[in-house]
């Protein structure tokens, strides 16, 4: 049976909190936002409101439905005000002690069928619900890199993962106006199991091949019908996030294939990040 969600906690309003946010109230759903201060939590909103007026301005969305999606996103530095929602995304650091902290504290304040769902993309759902004593209630929800663009959302189903928090999950995804799949908590669930490997032997054979940084891209849009080159879409993901993911699915499976080619690590290391630093495989 799924849970009607009239309330959403989105605990960490970064790239992909604020995202996930966004998504939230412009599908009409109250939303609780909670960041470490008041400053990191307004910087969220102003970055929120930037992207939905920017709608305004293109003449997709009335001035109005914008304001009322705004009106929807409250902001708060406390766990406790998360106590009335009926299901909270957590989108913190990529850590397990604070994920874990989080959940036995947002265990805590929440009501019991309250479902708690993680956007992590490489730790262990499972293993972040097993710092509570209600592990049935948390699943993942993994959102792609931009939250309101890219339209997948992963329901991962962790060890002790109820169907009821699962469908509930899955549910909510398709009203906020996802694409779910549904899968097992594995390392790099589906989507990152088949990319991350696949592009880091994009990367090799940028050496092995002696092919161009540019053919190579050619080749794999012309060739096998990508819709962007591996090189452009690391750049786009950023190498130090892509060497990290790679590290972390290496760490879990030890297949050779997942660890971070030497020539992303150099990159990584001499800050050569893609586009975010204005340098990577191309220059922007
Ligand atoms: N960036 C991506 O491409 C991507 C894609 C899918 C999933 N994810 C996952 O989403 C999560 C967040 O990633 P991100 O890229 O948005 O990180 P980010 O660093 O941009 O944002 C994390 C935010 O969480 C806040 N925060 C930290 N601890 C907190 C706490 N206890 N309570 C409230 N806020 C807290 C930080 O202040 C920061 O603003 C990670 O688990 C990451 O693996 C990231």
């Amino acid at each position: 049976m799924t849970k009607e969600i009239r309330t959403v906690g989105v605990v960490g309003l970064g790239a992909m909190g604020a995202g996930i946010a966004q998504l939230c109230v412009e599908a009409g759903v109250e939303t609780v936002g909670r960041e470490v201060s008041t400053e990191l939590a307004e910087k969220a909103r102003d970055r929120i409101a930037h992207f939905v007026s920017r709608k305004v301005e293109k003449g997709t969305l009335d001035a109005e439905t914008r304001d009322a999606a705004l009106g929807r996103l409250s902001l708060t530095t406390e766990v406790a005000d998360l106590a009335g929602c009926d299901l909270v995304i957590e989108a913190i650091v990529e850590e397990l002690e604070p994920k874990q902290e989080l959940h036995r504290e947002l265990e805590r304040v929440c009501a019991p069928d309250a479902v708690l769902a993680t956007n992590t993309s490489a730790l262990s759902v499972t293993e972040i619900a097993s710092a509570t004593t209600t592990p049935e209630r948390v699943v993942g929800m993994h959102f792609f890199n931009p939250a309101p663009l890219m339209p997948l959302v992963e329901i991962v189903r962790a060890e002790l993962s109820s169907d009821d928090a699962c469908e509930t999950a899955y549910a909510f995804a398709e009203r906020i106006g996802k694409r779910p799949i549904q899968c097992h908590d594995t390392p790099g669930f589906v989507v990152n199991r088949v990319l991350i490997p696949l592009l880091n032997d994009c990367i090799r054979v940028l050496d092995e091949a002696r092919v161009g940084v540019e053919d190579l891209d050619t080749g794999m849009k012309h060739g096998a019908g990508w819709p962007m080159g591996p090189c452009e879409l690391v750049d786009l993901v950023g190498i130090d996030v892509h060497v990290h993911a790679s590290e972390a699915l290496y760490e879990k499976t030890r297949e050779p294939r997942m660890a971070p080619p030497p020539r992303l690590v150099a990159m990584r290391n001499a800050g050569l990040l893609g586009r975010k630093s204005g340098r990577g495989f191309y220059s922007y």
